[in-house]
């Protein structure tokens, strides 16, 4: 049986170079979820009796590919979650790299107490199917419903149908931003293509 607190032993690959050292560390599982982060740093913006705000979020995971579903954690502790629980609409928009100062400013204050369009200059549109607006400094937009609320009681976890995308033709290829935890972030790097049936 291991230690307690040490790696379990190795099973070196056979025939294959190891890549690493094989040393495994144990890792604070209050900070696993900067392992695992799933997809780019999001916008969601809502609006609840006309009022518009928006925040940033990077806890978001798609579920179905037709009709593009997505399920997203907003917490109970942001203005943008009772705006989303009572709407049930939002418009989810995907920054570019350069957008991100503005992204982080978006998710360091609250609607509760900022117009954040008016003090941080965002942009925004009406949206075709939902009142939230749409953001046009992001690349792409998603109209997007919520579908399912049980797992907002116990998870804040909402899941979204997106009703209508939005794409600006001519940043088809804009970098998106990853969320590592604590104003640390990746930029998308070099595409590599490989052949694949899969999706
Ligand atoms: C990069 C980044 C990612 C974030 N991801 C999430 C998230 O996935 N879910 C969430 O509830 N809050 C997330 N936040 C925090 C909210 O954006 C932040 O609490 C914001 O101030 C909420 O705004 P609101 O009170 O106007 O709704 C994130 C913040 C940053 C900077």
């Amino acid at each position: 049986m291991a230690r307690r607190g040490a790696a379990p032993p190795d099973h070196p690959a056979k025939g294959r170079k190891a890549l690493g050292s094989h040393r495994l560390r144990s890792f604070p599982l209050a900070r696993a979820y900067r392992l695992i982060e799933p997809g780019p740093v999001v916008l969601l913006a809502t609006s609840r009796r006309g009022i518009p705000n928006v925040m940033a979020m990077s806890w978001h995971m798609m579920v179905e590919f037709t009709p593009p579903q997505i399920a997203c954690i907003v917490s109970n502790r942001n203005h943008s979650f009772e705006a989303l629980r009572r709407t049930k609409e939002c418009v989810i928009g995907i920054p570019p790299a350069e957008f991100l100062e503005t992204v982080v400013a978006i998710g360091n204050c609250s609607g509760a107490d900022t117009d954040k369009f008016e003090s941080l200059g965002i942009a925004r549109k009406p949206a075709r199917h939902v009142a939230a607006p749409l953001l046009p400094d992001c690349f792409a937009n998603l109209e997007c419903r919520v579908i399912d609320t049980r797992m907002v009681n116990a998870y804040c976890m909402f899941i979204l149908e997106v009703v209508q995308a939005w794409i600006d033709p001519e940043r088809r290829d804009a970098r998106m931003v990853h969320h590592q935890g604590w104003g640390k972030f990746a930029v998308d790097g070099r595409t590599i293509r490989l052949p694949s049936g899969k999706a």
